[in-house]
């Protein structure tokens, strides 16, 4: 919960420098059928300001058919979308946003300079000169402005994509699968630049099926599987506790006693792994570790480890088509 604001203290309507921001994106009860196939089914979640939330699932699982009724480019049968607070048809919200679609294709005669200046004019924004190089910089795709974008490589129009999704400075981003096309560094930079527009309070809603990209930089997840919701919720949420594996000599009843307190224990020769609640404070580990030392253990390795984002979605999946089967 935010601060109690004075006008709602006093009773009086509360100025709109008092009232708490809007989320980014809003949606509840989402359906989208096309003829027999249901494709979104259903659906609500919420994208905070400055929170980067993932959308995964198998293909045909309706994330991007669920991005385009979000920005209003496919109707859907059921269900409200707010954006940045606004109706999603709302020009004002629209020209908040920013998007990379799935399928890019740029016109290709024009050079990628001229793509930009396109879109931004499209976008009815006015983006200065220097801003749409820097875009373009940000991209990596800075000695390539001239060029036309019919000679650029898949994964050069992608970048090319991404500038358009950004150049605006948008308050919500929506990428569907941007770094399908990149090569490693290119993801890097991805990853880079989505927490560079964390830091500046920027909304991202993203769906890709790189899952370990998605656990990098994502705060919250939702996972679509046949255009129903899943499961959703944060990292530590989805993932549960950490474990954390010690490797350890002279431990004597003192330290197993230590050890314990700090989780459930397991023991293996010298291997003790402890399942550490899912909302320990982030000292746990290093009081844990000085303890163990006072108490004269020799600690040989200190590993941290979890169920990883891929290991669960596949399970969550699994026991989504098994109850389907029954
Ligand atoms: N224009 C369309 N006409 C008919 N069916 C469609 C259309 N668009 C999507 N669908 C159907 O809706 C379902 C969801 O498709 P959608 O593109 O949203 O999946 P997705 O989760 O984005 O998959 P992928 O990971 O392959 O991109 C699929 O069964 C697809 O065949
Ligand atoms: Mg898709």
């Amino acid at each position: 919960m935010g601060p109690v604001s004075a006008g709602a203290l006093s009773g009086g309507a509360p100025s709109p420098a008092e009232l708490p921001e809007s989320p980014a994106v809003w949606c509840s009860g989402l359906r989208k059928r096309y003829r027999r196939q249901t494709a979104v089914d259903d659906v609500s979640f919420t994208v905070r300001r400055g929170e980067v939330l993932g959308l995964l699932g198998p293909n045909g699982a309706g994330k991007t058919s669920t991005i385009k009724i979000l920005l209003g480019l496919v109707r859907a049968d059921a269900g409200e979308v707010l954006l940045l607070g606004r109706p999603a048809r709302d020009p004002l919200a629209r020209a908040r946003v920013g998007y990379l679609p799935e399928l890019f294709r740029y016109q290709p005669w024009l050079t990628a300079a001229e793509v930009l200046a396109l879109h931004v004019r499209l976008a009815g924004a006015t983006v200065p000169d220097p801003q749409r190089r820097e875009c373009l910089a940000t991209v990596g795709l800075a000695d390539r402005a001239g060029d036309r974008v019919g000679g650029f490589s898949k994964g050069m129009q992608q970048r090319l994509g991404l500038a358009v999704a950004l150049v605006a400075r948008p308050e919500l981003v929506v990428l569907d699968e941007p770094t399908s096309a990149l090569d490693p560094l290119g993801r890097a930079d991805v990853r880079d630049l989505l927490l560079g527009l964390k830091e500046r309070n920027v909304a991202v809603l993203l769906n890709s099926h790189l899952i370990g990209e998605v656990e990098r930089v994502c705060d919250r997840v939702v996972i679509l599987d046949k255009g129903r919701v899943a499961a959703a919720g944060t990292l530590g949420e989805l993932l549960g506790g950490r474990e954390l594996r010690l490797r350890l000599g002279g431990v004597g009843e003192a330290a197993t006693a230590r050890l314990a307190s700090a989780g459930t224990l397991h023991r293996s020769g010298d291997t003790f792994t402890v399942t550490l609640p899912a909302d320990h404070d982030a000292d746990l580990v290093p009081r844990l570790v000085a303890d163990l030392v006072a108490a004269g253990v020799r600690v040989h390795a200190v590993e941290p480890s979890r169920v990883s984002l891929e290991q669960r979605l596949l399970d969550i999946l699994r026991a989504s088509s098994e109850g389907a089967t029954r």
